[in-house]
């Protein structure tokens, strides 16, 4: 049983596999929380059960371990609950008031003000086999006024007495997102957050804690992800006691609002984790967790052609078709047409909103396109960007009133566009519908679901009154609520989620969406760094990966096309170049990767990553992936530069069998044969020469 009750001691246990969660109720019947980490036995931390008073300055210091608290009484620290009652009343006094085991793996706490009926439900949901807790919250006004909601997190997670804190995150921007970043915490506070309306390329919610000297292989590491796509907030504060807290949820930013009388309302969830095995099993614990109990299917992912990069907005029949060929030629299995399809979009300046096929481009309808990709044996996928208008749009002439703008100003456009108010009944009702009739009329089995602006002036031209902060929330609820119900409507189809590039990806949006665009940077090399700090948090099963031109765009840079494969085979393979103007020589390459990925596609999308060694501290990069059954690992490694002649390494590879023969193929070479004991301890020895060179390795379980 994972979660158990001590009568005696007042004591809750969570225990997992590998970690024991225990809080408990003190005399004063706050919820205090008394250890996260390895196994123990929680009877024996009773006497931690203790209100703690320093002087009239710090009168209750047990309150900074609460496992959910709201602000009201003595408690300076981050309040995971803020409210004011409708008589004035701006103080909360949560106390334990019940408990309820729901199921062997979950257990509602019950919280209830000292004064009013307002009630709290923490939810604990454990996932014993990853080590991880499903976190949130439930409140219910139980007054006959509305209670105004200031604040309200999904979760707090109280971290033991380590040295020192070292948090880990991520941040980044348009075209550099997931870069990982590290801090040791002082006392104060350090805040991730989102205030652009989603969940942005600048940071991502999650984060990990650890003593400073954890590892990809060992020492203990705490973490969380937030499951919430709009205005979101991480807040670790260290107190002057020494105790660390991660409070997390919906960013009380200009977002409060009313919960009526009866009302309930529920938080996203905030799932945390402990592992003793470093910051690698921290996240394919993540992985696991994902691919099992976070994603909407369990399928691969396809390989595809995304036409982008190819033709940008200069989308023509003949093009496409062209494309397609060559696409079909390489073993794509599902051919995707990017923006440019649709109204009078020929550049970003118009077009957004107009959701009918354009007919100059496809003066026989998207049918013909349809009919000549399936004929190739592919599936037709569709790019579309429901959330934004375009000025220049029939659109917004016939609704200005749909975006988000308040009275007395314009509205910021960026990217020549405004977002759609997709709170508005009218709004949602609008993108569902022309989402339906597009889905029903063609047979399109993907969406690329773009947004490619930042929430500005989250108002209504109408008027003011009726747009209160609780917009950021609403666009959220409207466009989960969009996504399940056409989920409903198309089992068929499957989803991506893009925000011009990764700027909408977490655990909120991946219940709903099968991968995910994670960045409009295609460099492969600098696909290195971003698809490695993404890995920290999320599974390579949604990680969406394309083979584009050289040399690129972007940086400039001239890169193999063996290096920009290996790079895209990380996870789920596309091809966005244009591939109309590839040699045959490229073209019968690009077609054995195909045939490769495909090969070892459910090794890397379903099995567990290692990452060896990083381009962060290292000339060489190694990523290897073992198949769950631990009889097939793949491994990538990547070069940066030459020096001083340097030519063998040795790749200490990870979690083989030690007493097992392996047979090791490197690239194209003879296989020969080694133990999981000699691959793991010697290491394999592998020749990288020149820049940016590159190897995959191919190691199968021979007994
Ligand atoms: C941003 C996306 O990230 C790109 O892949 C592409 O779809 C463009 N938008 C199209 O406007």
């Amino acid at each position: 049983m994972p979660i158990t009750y001590l009568e005696k001691e007042n004591i809750f246990e969570i225990r997992t596999a590998q970690s024991s969660y225990v809080f408990g109720i003190n005399e004063k019947g706050t919820i205090q929380h008394l250890y996260w980490g390895d196994h123990i036995e929680a009877s024996e931390c009773g006497y931690l059960l203790v209100g703690r008073l320093h002087s009239s300055f710090d009168a209750e210091i047990d309150r900074e371990t609460e496992e959910y608290g709201g602000w009201g009484g003595c408690n300076y620290a981050e309040p995971a609950l803020k409210v004011s009652f409708a008589d004035g009343v701006r103080d909360l006094r949560l106390g334990y008031k019940s408990y309820r085991i729901v199921s062997e793996n979950e257990i509602v706490i019950r919280m209830a003000d000292a004064y009013y009926p307002l009630f709290v439900d923490v939810h604990y949901k454990v996932l014993p086999a990853y080590d991880l807790i499903e976190r949130y919250v439930q409140v219910h006004n139980g007054l006959n006024e509305s209670v105004r909601i200031e604040q309200i997190m999904a979760a707090v997670w109280t971290v033991q007495a380590l040295p020192d804190y070292r948090m880990t995150h991520v941040t980044g921007r348009w075209a550099g997102e997931y870069q990982l970043r590290s801090t040791v915490l002082s006392e104060g506070k350090k805040v991730l957050e989102s205030r652009r309306g989603f969940t942005g390329p600048h940071a991502n919610p999650w984060f990990a804690i650890d003593n400073g000297q954890a590892d990809e292989t060992s020492g203990r590491v705490w973490f969380g992800a937030l499951g919430w796509s709009g205005n979101w907030k991480i807040v670790a504060e260290k107190t002057t006691f020494g105790h660390v807290r991660i409070v997390g949820g919906v960013n009380d930013f200009d977002s409060s609002f009313v919960l009526a009388p009866g009302e309930v309302y529920a938080s996203p969830v905030f799932v945390g984790g402990f592992t003793s095995g470093g910051f690698g099993q921290m996240s394919r614990n993540l992985h696991q967790y994902q691919n099992d109990y976070v994603l909407p299917t369990s399928k691969l992912r396809k390989v595809l052609y995304n036409s982008w990069e190819a033709t940008e907005f200069a989308v023509t029949v003949e093009g496409q078709k062209e494309l397609a060929q060559q696409a079909a030629r390489l073993g794509v299995e599902r051919f995707v047409v990017d923006d440019g399809w649709f109204g009078e979009r020929h550049s970003d300046r118009a077009g957004l909103g107009d959701w009918y096929v354009n007919a100059e481009k496809f003066p026989n309808g998207l049918e013909e396109l349809i009919d000549h990709v399936k004929g190739l044996g592919m599936e037709f996928g569709l790019w579309v960007e429901p959330e934004s208008v375009n000025p220049d749009s029939d659109l917004f002439r016939a609704h200005p009133e749909w975006v988000y703008q308040f009275p007395t100003r314009e509205g910021t456009q960026l990217r020549n566009q405004l977002l759609l108010n997709l709170g508005l009944p009218e709004v949602k009702q609008f993108v569902l519908h022309f989402m339906t009739t597009l889905l029903t009329k063609y047979d399109i089995r993907f969406i690329k679901w773009d947004m490619n602006r930042t929430v500005t002036e989250p108002g209504t031209m109408a008027s003011c009154q009726d747009a209160d902060g609780s917009m950021w929330i609403k666009h959220v609820h409207h466009l989960y609520d969009i996504w399940s119900e056409l989920r409903g409507r198309f089992p068929h189809v499957e989803f991506e989620t893009c925000a011009g590039g990764g700027a909408r990806i977490d655990l909120g949006i991946l219940r709903y969406a099968d991968q995910a665009w994670i960045s409009d940077n295609t460099d492969a090399r600098d696909r290195l760094s971003i698809q490695e700090g993404f890995s920290y948090a999320y599974s390579p099963s949604v990680m969406m990966c394309w083979v584009t031109e050289s040399p690129h765009g972007f940086n400039g840079r001239s890169l193999p096309l063996s290096y920009r494969f290996h790079s895209a085979m990380m996870g789920g393979l596309g091809i966005g170049a244009n591939i109309s103007k590839w040699s045959t020589e490229e073209l019968d390459e690009a077609k054995r990767y195909v045939e490769l990925y495909k090969e070892i596609r459910p090794v890397i999308l379903n099995g567990d990553l290692y990452r060896l060694s990083s381009l962060r501290d290292s000339n060489v990069a190694a990523y290897q992936y073992n198949s769950t059954e631990r009889n097939e690992s793949i491994v990538f490694t990547f070069l940066q530069s030459q020096h001083f002649g340097s030519e063998v390494r040795h790749l200490l590879l990870q979690d083989l069998v030690s007493h097992a023969a392996y047979a090791v193929t490197i690239d194209e070479g003879e296989p020969f044969v080694r133990h999981g004991s000699t691959l793991m301890n010697l290491g394999l020895a592998v020749s990288l020469r020149g820049d940016y060179k590159s190897l995959m390795i191919r190691i199968k379980r021979l007994d």
